[in-house]
């Protein structure tokens, strides 16, 4: 079974699935990783504001697997973007994760109300990167628009952009745009997480639940996720699937000894509601981007 590989547009190269531990709890966080690297996954992504990059850093110590054959990717929360604040957030997330450099750095998110100390946020990053501090930089959530701004603003061009993408919400326009500039689109909630999260509101239709893909499943013989999760890899996406459940982690790796005919990616493709389940990147959200990220 071999894993393919993503090559960014600076030559880094990522596993095309990674473990996601977005509402991994800090106590559920180490073991999950653990499992995730015995199973063979090597990119794990986290985030300042998950609270968990400590028990990452933790699980990949303790893993046994050594540090640069992981690919760790990690985000700066938006209430330390600001060109000096940004520098520091680098900091404050290697601290926590106990390593000198991180492979991947992104901003979590535009920050539609200072989207000038967004743009600042990026620049910090461009000096993270040309010091070899981070192997690579990027953006989440950027939409089109925030895309031209900031490559209008800036000189490196991103290397990834994480959007929620699944079959419910596939994002052509943003991954056209992402396309155009060789910029590598990379899912978050690429199992559809985000349209069955409890606590997220009623009236959302679970994408894990889809006749469609339930059918597609059926005809392979595997889960509605890894249909989900092949979709992504047939399309040179890289996914983030997150679990903390061991078999469900070892399920969702198991991907690459299978394909979706045309057919099976055309049926999958048409599920598109062009409607997000998420927050909306354009919609300021002050109480949240407030949050202050603990020191290391
Ligand atoms: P759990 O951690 O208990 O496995 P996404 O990454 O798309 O946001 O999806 C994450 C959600 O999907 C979590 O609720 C996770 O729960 C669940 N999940 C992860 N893998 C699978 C799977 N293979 N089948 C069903 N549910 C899954």
């Amino acid at each position: 079974m071999s894993v393919p590989d993503l090559t960014l547009n600076n030559g880094v190269t990522l596993p095309a699935v990674g473990l996601g531990v977005f509402q991994t709890p800090p106590e559920e966080t180490v073991a999950a990783v653990e499992t995730a690297l015995r199973v063979g996954y090597r990119h794990i992504d986290t985030a300042a504001a998950y609270n968990n990059e400590r028990e990452v850093g933790q699980g990949i110590a303790q893993s046994g697997v050594p540090r640069d054959d992981v690919f760790i990717e990690t985000k700066v929360w938006v209430s330390d973007y600001g060109y000096d604040k940004t520098l520091h957030a680098f900091e404050k997330a290697t601290g926590k994760l106990g390593v000198d450099h991180l492979d991947l750095l992104i901003l979590h998110q535009p920050a539609t109300d200072r989207f000038d100390q967004t743009i600042q946020a990026y620049k910090a990053l461009e000096t993270l990167y040309a010091d070899g501090k981070v192997r690579a930089i990027g953006v989440s959530n950027f939409t089109p628009h925030h895309l031209a701004e900031l490559l209008a603003q800036t000189e490196v061009v991103p290397m990834v952009n994480q959007v929620e993408l699944h079959p419910y919400f596939s994002q052509p326009e943003v991954r056209a745009a992402d396309a155009e500039h060789g910029i590598l689109t990379q899912a978050w909630s690429p199992i559809g997480g985000i349209t069955f999260y409890p606590g997220w509101g009623d009236e959302r239709r679970s994408v894990m639940q889809d006749p469609t893909i339930a059918e597609i499943a059926a005809e392979h013989g595997r889960s509605p996720a890894q249909v989900m999760l092949r979709w992504h890899v047939q399309q040179g996406r890289s996914a983030i699937p997150k679990s903390t459940n061991p078999s469900r982690i070892a399920q969702n790796f198991d991907v690459f000894d299978f394909e979706l005919s045309a057919d099976d990616v055309a049926r999958i493709d048409a599920l598109d509601t062009g409607v997000r389940s998420g927050p909306d990147p354009d919609t300021p959200r002050p109480e949240i981007f407030d949050r202050v990220v603990p020191e290391a």
